[in-house]
């Protein structure tokens, strides 16, 4: 095992993501790209990543996100690899760091629970997949047009994902540029709606896997001005169709489960996405009980 700083992993990480993924397991080379890139380096605070080689690539990775939560990837051929990537994680932090893994991941769930690590109560994500051939063509209201963002549009497109998620969003133009120059990004699976006069007013940024098909929805916005016009709907569809004829055949897509936020849940179900396993949170016990 050993440390890098999440740029020199990410790509690594995203290998073995792809190699590993199922509708039973949890990340995606898009999400990590995402969770690596949507804001800058300074602002994200990202910690050192730990891997493990093995005779193709990694067998593992464990990522201290944060100071506080840690995502982890582990072979589960190797299930015995979680154990020392968690102790390495309580070394790095003096603590141990909570996590996220999906209900499926058996050999993380029971390496954890070895570990000490307990299920807790938090906001929990359901993974919804959708077969693309049954995919329904997108139509947008008059006066609106669905396009691919154009290389050199990063400061308009930042501004839309902002203006539809938050104004304490960290979204700046400079990670965005810093985003579409990441793998598996491309310019035709990020999708925007242009409206007649107030320009960009929803968004979609789909990533292709080539290696698996599987293309994740992430993120999805609309501005509050436009919504309930069935935007997110479209945008999420003209994003999908645009993966489908770049040679994925599955969507897959990861909203809130819990009741705190159900509308983006309803969204996806309604273009024919279907829920599968949902998210569990782990935090740790104490490692001298
Ligand atoms: C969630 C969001 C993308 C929806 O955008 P939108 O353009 O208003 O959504 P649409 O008009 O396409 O709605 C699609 C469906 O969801 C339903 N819906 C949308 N907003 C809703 C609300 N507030 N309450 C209940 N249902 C709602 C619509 O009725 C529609 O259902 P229908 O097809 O049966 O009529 C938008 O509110 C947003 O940007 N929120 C902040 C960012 C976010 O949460 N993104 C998604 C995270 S994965």
């Amino acid at each position: 095992m050993h440390e890098l700083g999440i740029d020199e992993a990410l790509g690594p990480m995203q290998a073995l993501a792809s190699r590993l993924w199922s509708p039973q397991s949890r990340h995606h080379p898009g999400q990590l790209a995402w969770s690596a890139r949507y804001a800058e380096p300074q602002v994200l605070r990202h910690g050192p990543v730990a891997v493990v080689h093995g005779r193709d690539g990694l067998d593992a990775w464990a990522w201290l996100e944060s100071s506080d939560w840690l995502e982890l990837c582990v072979d589960p051929q190797r299930p015995e690899l979680v154990a020392e990537l968690v102790a390495w994680a309580r070394g790095r932090t003096g603590a141990g760091p909570s996590t996220s893994v999906l209900e499926t991941e058996h050999h993380l769930l029971s390496g954890l629970a070895t570990a000490g690590y307990v299920e807790t109560d938090a906001p929990w994500f359901t993974h919804h997949t959708l077969d693309l051939v049954s995919l329904r063509p997108p139509t947008v209201p008059p006066g609106y047009r669905l396009r691919a963002v154009r290389p050199g549009e990063a400061e308009a497109r930042a501004a839309v994902h902002r203006d539809a998620w938050s104004v304490t969003s960290r979204v700046t133009t400079r990670a965005y540029e810093r985003l579409m120059a990441t793998p598996p990004y491309r310019h035709d699976l990020d999708v925007v709606v242009e409206h007649a006069d107030d320009g960009l007013v929803a968004s979609c940024l789909a990533w292709l896997d080539p290696a698996t098909g599987v293309a994740l929805v992430e993120p999805v916005g609309c501005v509050p001005e436009h919504r309930g016009r069935g935007l997110a709907g479209a945008v999420s569809l003209a994003a999908l169709a645009a993966a489908r004829d770049a040679g994925a055949t599955l969507g897959l897509v990861c909203p809130r489960g819990d009741d705190g936020y159900p509308v983006p849940g309803r969204v996806y179900r309604g273009l024919g996405f279907r829920p599968g396993p949902r998210t569990l949170t782990l935090a740790a016990g104490d490692p001298t009980a």
